[in-house]
């Protein structure tokens, strides 16, 4: 699929789910908050299955897998009808099994060299992480410059929350943002859904008005 939905949302959920039976409340609070966008990481044994069922719930939601830390995480992310890749690295197993996959993949990344691999395995849209402790926006800004030209798009995620959004979404070489400030873990735990919709709604308003 292409991944013009990732420019035209410009956030994207970064979920920890424990329980898949939490997988369509929680993509259904988000989608109430006016996010489609989640990325259900692959830290616990239920992802694929949680990926699954938002898959067969909601199909207006657009799913992705993250925390692909192997080829096998892939296939499985694939097989359970994710729709996108995010890894916190960039890894030639893992881009491999994503382009066997024609998998979008969005590879973790932080310094030129870095960014310069993974344009070399053809990949353009690039998970800059763990954004804040890396330099955040005045990183990106350094990085325009070498890379400005090349049409590289960064997605900055790890420590990103409603009041710093503002500050990411100004550059032009930010593609979307990525977090977890609005389905933090233990939100889910609790199963404060409403909580998650105000939050998401709170970060899609951030959006309107930077697009405005
Ligand atoms: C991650 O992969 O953990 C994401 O970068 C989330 O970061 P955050 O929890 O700081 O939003």
């Amino acid at each position: 699929m292409n991944i013009d939905f990732l420019l035209q949302q410009r956030l994207v959920c970064v979920a920890v789910i424990d329980r898949p039976d939490d997988a369509v409340p929680l993509a259904q609070a988000l989608l109430a908050g006016g996010l489609n966008c989640i990325e259900v990481t692959f830290r616990t044994a239920g992802a694929a299955e949680a990926i699954a069922r938002i898959r067969k719930a909601r199909p207006d939601a657009i799913v992705g897998a993250g925390t692909l830390l192997t080829a096998d995480h892939v296939n499985k992310a694939v097989a359970a009808g994710a729709q996108f890749g995010v890894s916190p690295g960039l890894s030639e197993a893992v881009s491999r099994a994503a382009h066997d996959a024609k998998l979008p993949l969005f590879p973790g990344v932080i310094t030129p060299s870095e960014i310069m691999r993974a344009l070399d395995l053809g990949w353009q849209h690039l998970k800059f992480f763990p954004a804040e402790a890396f330099g955040g926006v005045n990183a990106l800004k350094a990085l325009a410059g070498p890379f400005g030209h090349t049409g590289v798009k960064f997605i900055p995620t790890g420590g990103i929350t409603a009041a710093n959004l503002p500050n990411y979404l100004a550059l032009p070489q930010v593609a979307a943002v990525g977090g977890s400030w609005m389905a933090e873990k233990k939100l889910i735990a609790e199963k404060n859904w409403p909580k998650i919709t105000a939050l998401t709604a709170e970060a899609m308003k951030v959006i309107a008005a930077a697009k405005a």
